[in-house]
């Protein structure tokens, strides 16, 4: 568990489903994304699933979720995430909450052995975490093509000490439960 006085981040268990829910429900005021995230709970090809939760002064507040993915080439696949979504309630947007969710899941991952991370998100937020845009232009493809204006919001970074030149390129292969062409939009 990471905290400090008042706000701390802990991985989900099988008993916060209620909660990842709500916070996702409140975050997006949709259902497309609770029930990706519930798909992607239960999706056995997004393992080791890395889901955690963020509490300010005991209220949940905030979820992230990193899930495991494949770059597809002749070579064995790095050890590879990708992150998404992540969710912060309203109300306790813009007070360091998602930051803390991405920084404390790429210490996890980075400890679990995790060797690359992608995710499909705006480029003004995720390139102060060490996210790099257009991972295309390093040859990691995404799942679905992107529009070109998209093409700088698919983020690449290697959680180690490698550059990202010294890994097998090709396409990614997400989870199951994300590889639907509706969900590759920024
Ligand atoms: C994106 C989100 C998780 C950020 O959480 P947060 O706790 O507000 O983030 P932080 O307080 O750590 O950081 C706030 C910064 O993020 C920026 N930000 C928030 N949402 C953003 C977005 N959609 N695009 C670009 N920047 C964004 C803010 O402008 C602010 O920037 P600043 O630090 O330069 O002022 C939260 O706004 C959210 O849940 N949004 C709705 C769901 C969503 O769009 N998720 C992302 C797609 S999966």
């Amino acid at each position: 568990m990471n905290s400090d006085q008042n706000n701390h981040v802990r991985e989900s268990d099988d008993f916060d489903t209620e909660i990842i829910m709500m916070i996702e429900r409140k975050a997006f005021r949709s259902e497309v994304e609770p029930q990706l995230v519930l798909d992607l709970l239960d999706d056995q090809s997004a393992k080791p699933i890395l889901s955690l939760l963020a509490f300010k002064d005991e209220v949940p507040v905030g979820h992230i979720l990193f899930t495991k993915a494949l770059i597809e080439s002749n070579e064995p696949s790095p050890f590879t995430y990708i992150l998404a979504p992540i969710a912060v309630r309203p109300e306790y947007q813009g007070q360091g909450i998602g930051s803390s969710l991405v920084e404390e899941g790429l210490k996890r991952l980075h400890e679990m052995g995790a060797e690359l991370v992608f995710v499909l998100g705006h480029e003004r937020y995720y390139p102060r975490f060490g996210f790099v845009p257009n991972a295309s232009g390093f040859g990691f493809m995404p799942p679905y093509t992107l529009q070109p204006h998209q093409s700088n919001a698919w983020m690449v970074q290697s959680l180690n000490s490698k550059g990202l030149e010294e890994y097998p390129k090709g396409r990614i292969v997400c989870a199951n439960a994300m590889d639907k062409p509706e969900y590759w939009y920024e």
